[in-house]
C-alpha cells in the first residue's frame, strides 16, 4: 500500500519547497510537485510542514541510578517520543563497573527490543575502561554502536583523565565520536559538602554547588585532551556562556568540537530552584538550569549554528516517591527531568515561531545534524527519494496546552506545565507507517533497532 501526501511543505535544512511525498512500503519512492500514484491512499497536507522525523540523541530510559529506576522505560519512553514527533532515539547504554560493552549491550538490546515504538540506537557510556574493554571499541563498531559517552562527575560513573584519552584515541580510530558529561567532579562534590555544611539543604543549593566554572572547566580540559588525541569529540547538554565561548576559541583553533545543548538549558533558568513546597526538586539536573544571560547565549548559538544539536536528556523520576527522596537533603534527589515528548514543540514555538531561529534550522538541529554526526543519514535525517519514510506532518497553527495530565511520559510532573504553544505533530510516520496522530500513539511497538555506521565529521 502506497501512501501520497499532497500538497505540504517540504522542510529541510538548507530550504523548503512545496512538493508530494509518495511513500511506498518504508521508505520515501518520490518528491516532486503533482505528484499522481493511482493504487496510492491520497492525504491532504495543504498548509502542514513535512519535517523528517525527529531524532532525539540523549535520552536515559529504563536506567537504574542506584537508588531508583527511572519512571520512563522503553515502552513508555518510546510511545511519548513519537507522540511527539520523534521518530528516532538515541539511548545510554551503560556499562556496569565488572561488565564487558558487550554485555551493556546486550543489556540494553532487553530493555529496548519488542517494547520501542520509534527506532533507536545506542551510545555506549563506558564507566570501566581497561584493555579488555579497549578491544571491543571494533566490536561494538561491527554491533552498531559508533557513539560513547564519559562522565567527568558522579563517583560511580567518572573516568581519570588517561582514560579519557586512551577512550578518545580508540574511538577515533573507528571514526566515532565521545560525547562528555562536563563537569569536574571533584568540584561538584566540595559544592555539595560545602552546601551542606552551610546547612543549605533545599533545592537553591544544588546550582549553588555546580557553579558554571565547573562547566567550563571540565569543558576546557576535555578539549585539551581531544587536541593531544587527535580526536573529535562532543559536548552533550551544554548549559552555560562560559563553556560556550571556550569551544568557540578551541574550534578557531582548528579542533573539532560538537556542541549539544537542551531545551531546558534554552527555556528554563535556576529561579526554579527557588519555588516553594520542594517544586524545585522537579527541576534539580546535572548540569543545572542557570542564569537568563546563558539562555540568551545558547539561543545565539542556535541561530549563529554554532551549536549542532538539540537533545532532551530525558531522564524522568516521579515527583512523588522519588524526587521527594530529596526533600530533606538536595543531593539525593534523583537527578534528571522529562522532556523527550515535548522537544519538537517547544523548540518549534519558542524558537521558530518567535523568529529566533528558522524551520530550516530547527529541521538541522533535530534530524539532520543528529543523523549525521550518528551515522544514520541519509537512511534518517532528511527528506529524500530513498530515505526511511519517518516523516511529521506539522501543523504550525494547532494551539495546545503542555500538561502532565494529558501527557504519554510516564511521569507525574513536566518542567513545561501549563505552557501553551501553537505547533504540534498531526501525524507521525515512522518507516511509512502512520504511528501517531495529534498527540497520541495509534500503533505500539513498531520500533527496530538502527544499526548506524561512521559518524560524520561534518
Ligand atoms: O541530570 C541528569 N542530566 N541526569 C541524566 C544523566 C546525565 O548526566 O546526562
Ligand atoms: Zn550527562
Ligand atoms: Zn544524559
Amino acid at each position: 500500500m502506497s501512501i501520497l501526501l499532497k500538497g505540504g511543505t517540504v522542510v529541510s535544512a538548507n530550504g523548503s519547497r512545496q512538493a508530494d511525498i509518495l511513500i511506498e512500503g518504508e521508505k520515501i519512492a518520490r518528491i516532486g510537485s503533482r505528484l499522481d500514484a493511482k493504487e496510492a491512499q491520497v492525504i491532504d497536507v495543504a498548509g502542514k510542514l513535512l519535517f523528517p522525523g525527529f531524532i532525539d540523541t540523549h535520552t536515559h530510559f529504563d536506567l537504574d541510578n542506584g537508588v531508583f529506576m527511572t519512571a520512563d522505560n522503553f515502552e513508555t519512553g518510546t510511545m511519548a517520543a513519537v507522540a511527539g514527533g520523534t521518530t528516532t532515539v538515541l539511548d545510554f547504554a551503560t556499562q556496569n563497573k565488572g561488565e564487558t560493552l558487550e554485555e551493556a549491550l546486550e543489556n540494553w538490546h532487553k530493555k529496548a527490543d519488542e517494547e520501542s515504538s520509534c527506532d533507536y540506537g545506542f551510545h555506549m557510556a563506558i564507566t570501566d575502561w581497561n584493555a579488555s574493554v579497549k578491544e571491543e571499541i571494533p566490536v561494538m563498531t561491527k554491533e552498531g554502536v559508533t557513539s560513547y559517552k564519559l562522565y567527568m562527575a558522579y563517583d560511580s560513573l567518572r573516568v581519570s583523565d588517561s582514560e579519557i584519552y586512551q577512550v578518545l584515541k580508540a574511538v577515533a580510530a573507528e571514526n566515532g565520536i565521545v560525547g562528555m558529561h562536563c563537569e569536574n567532579g571533584d568540584l561538584v562534590n566540595e559544592g555539595i559538602a560545602e552546601e551542606k555544611a552551610a546547612g543549605h539543604f533545599k533545592p537553591s543549593a544544588h546550582p549553588a554547588s555546580r557553579p558554571d566554572t565547573v562547566e567550563a572547566e571540565a569543558i576546557y580540559r576535555y578539549m585539551a585532551i581531544a587536541k593531544i588525541a587527535g580526536a573529535p569529540v562532543n559536548i552533550v547538554h551544554l548549559s552555560t556562556e562560559r563553556g560556550l565561548e571556550l569551544i568557540k576559541a578551541a574550534r578557531k583553533e582548528g579542533q573539532k568540537v560538537y556542541i549539544e545543548t537542551c531545551p531546558q538549558y534554552l527555556l528554563l533558568n535556576d529561579e526554579t530552584y527557588s519555588l516553594p513546597d520542594f517544586e524545585g526538586g522537579k527541576y534539580v539536573m546535572s548540569p543545572p538550569l542557570r542564569k537568563p544571560s546563558d539562555q540568551e547565549a545558547l539561543w545565539r548559538a542556535l541561530r549563529e549554528d554554532t551549536a549542532d544539536t538539540i537533545g532532551t536528556d530525558h531522564c524522568s523520576f516521579r515527583f512523588q516517591g522519588q524526587k521527594d527522596y530529596g526533600k530533606d537533603d538536595f543531593s539525593k534527589i534523583p537527578n534528571g527531568a522529562p522532556g523527550v515528548e515535548h522537544r519538537p514543540a517547544l523548540i518549534y514555538h519558542f524558537g521558530v515561531r518567535e523568529g529566533k531561529i528558522t524551520k530550516e534550522q530547527m529541521c538541522r538541529l533535530l534530524a539532520e545534524n543528529p543523523a549525521k554526526l550518528f551515522g544514520m543519514y541519509p537512511q534518517k535525517g532528511v527528506l529524500l527519494e530513498g530515505s526511511h519514510a519517518d516523516i511529521v506532518v506539522w501543523n504550525p497553527e494547532q494551539e495546545w496546552v503542555i500538561e502532565a495530565k494529558t501527557q504519554v511520559q510516564n511521569v507525574d510532573y513536566t518542567p513545561y506545565e501549563g505552557i501553551r504553544v501553537a505547533g504540534r505533530p498531526e501525524m507521525v510516520f515512522l518507516r511509512g507507517e502512520k504511528v501517531a496522530e495529534n498527540g497520541e500513539v495509534l500503533k505500539k511497538n513498531r520500533g527496530t533497532y538502527v544499526h548506524r555506521g561512521p559518524c560524520e565529521y561534518f
